[in-house]
């Protein structure tokens, strides 16, 4: 893989608050061959999803690394920039990248709102995007397209898998607790739809506008409204914080957090104890028994010295998506009908077992339940099999 090295004023350019170029250093193929495929790679390397950003890019690197820093024989360059998950600012840095830099792929990103500035240039253009991450239902529901695949989730289905769990588990009242933007409401949505569906009361949805960390008076809330149990959605830094300001409420003692994975996923060590007894439902979970997630697990801690959590996943599997399309082709990203064909029709083991893709690009996929316990995310037992995100409102027929 090589990087293209992009001067301080360029970077500037691209991203306003400016881009990262972090370079591995691949040596270039010493014979002479088909000129490298150009990445866009929009993530969030700064503010509350940073530590996202940083590891779906890792996953990414580590799977191109493995394959020996080529993907179908095409050195890949890496364009990087620093999204700063700003939904306003999407549309100008997808256009630099896509008109500007013409990049063959477009990846990207965290942030629900900034997805869907990028999906709109990307399918303008006609250029094809892999979100790893992002889970805003529309664009794998009535926004799906032939050239747009996501390898993460669908908001809606991490939170009804959380739902149908916490019902399992003797859960009868929550109340919800989420950032006020796309992927709270839809992780809230998919979690009331299943809990509701079964019996449950959500006695209350509380808010706070992302990334708000100021969660005082709504744990005041909470302690009133004694609900069995609170679904939370929030990642990152803020999730770090929520978790903390929860135990140090004392909220803890006596209401279950309960949560999509993202609550805990990476920040196992920044919470620390007060982090113990948080359930979450989630595609991942550390010690899956498969050979695929071993691996995976032991490569990035050597490569980074940090362990793999569900966002590292989440990037070598868009690395490996890409892969399989570009190997279909032969390298030739120019017959784009073939490369869209062939990753629609992928499937692989990842370390998160099974996954292939719905007809509308979107994951079939398990869920795991898990609790947080002494800094680990320990695996308690699948909570579903091959659960698929409704395609509502998709043409496309593959
Ligand atoms: C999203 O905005 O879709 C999003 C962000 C962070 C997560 C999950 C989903 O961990």
């Amino acid at each position: 893989m090589r990087h293209t090295p992009l001067t301080r004023r360029r970077l500037l350019a691209l991203s306003g608050a400016g881009a990262a170029s972090l370079t591995l250093p691949f040596p270039r193929p010493a014979l002479a061959q088909a000129k490298p495929i150009k990445v866009g790679v929009m993530l969030p390397y700064s503010g509350t999803y940073t530590q996202l950003g940083e590891a779906i890019t890792r996953g990414m690197e580590l799977y191109i690394k493995q394959q020996g820093g080529t993907l179908a024989g095409r050195a890949i360059d890496f364009i990087k920039v620093d999204d700063e998950s700003e939904p306003p600012k999407a549309p100008e840095l997808a256009t630099k990248l896509i008109s500007g830099e013409k990049v063959d792929v477009l990846i990207g990103t965290v942030h629900s709102g900034v997805a869907m500035g990028m999906a709109k240039i990307a399918r303008e253009a006609g250029t094809t995007m892999l979100i790893p991450n992002a889970g805003v239902n529309a664009l794998t529901r009535a926004l799906c397209a032939k050239n747009l695949f996501r390898t993460s989730f669908g908001n809606s289905q991490v939170g009804l898998a959380t739902g149908k769990a916490a019902l399992a588990a003797g859960i009868k009242t929550a109340v919800t607790f989420t950032w006020k933007y796309a992927a709270g409401d839809e992780s809230v949505g998919g979690f009331a739809e299943s809990f509701k569906a079964g019996g449950g009361q959500v006695l209350k949805d509380i808010t706070v506008p992302f990334p708000n960390v100021e969660f005082q008076s709504a744990l005041a809330e909470i302690a009133s409204l004694k609900p069995d149990a609170v679904y939370s959605f929030f990642a990152g830094g803020g999730a770090a914080k929520f978790i903390k300001d929860y135990a140090a409420a004392k909220l803890n003692e006596h209401i279950q957090l309960w949560g999509p994975g993202f609550l805990t996923d990476g920040v196992e060590q920044a919470v620390g104890a007060a982090g113990d007894g948080v359930k979450t439902v989630l595609h991942y979970a550390d010690d899956l028994d498969n050979p695929e997630n071993k691996a995976l697990r032991l490569a990035f801690e050597a490569a980074y010295k940090t362990p793999a959590d569900v966002y590292g996943v989440q990037g070598f599997d868009t690395a490996q998506l890409l892969d399989m399309g570009l190997k279909a082709v032969g390298g030739d990203i120019a017959k784009q009908d073939a490369f869209h064909d062939a990753m629609a029709k992928a499937s692989w083991k990842s370390p998160r077992g099974p996954f292939k893709l719905s007809s509308s690009h979107n994951p079939i996929q398990n869920f795991y339940l898990r609790e947080l316990k002494g800094g680990k995310n320990v695996l308690l037992k699948t909570a579903a099999t091959d659960l698929e995100d409704p395609t509502t409102g998709c043409k496309l027929a593959s």
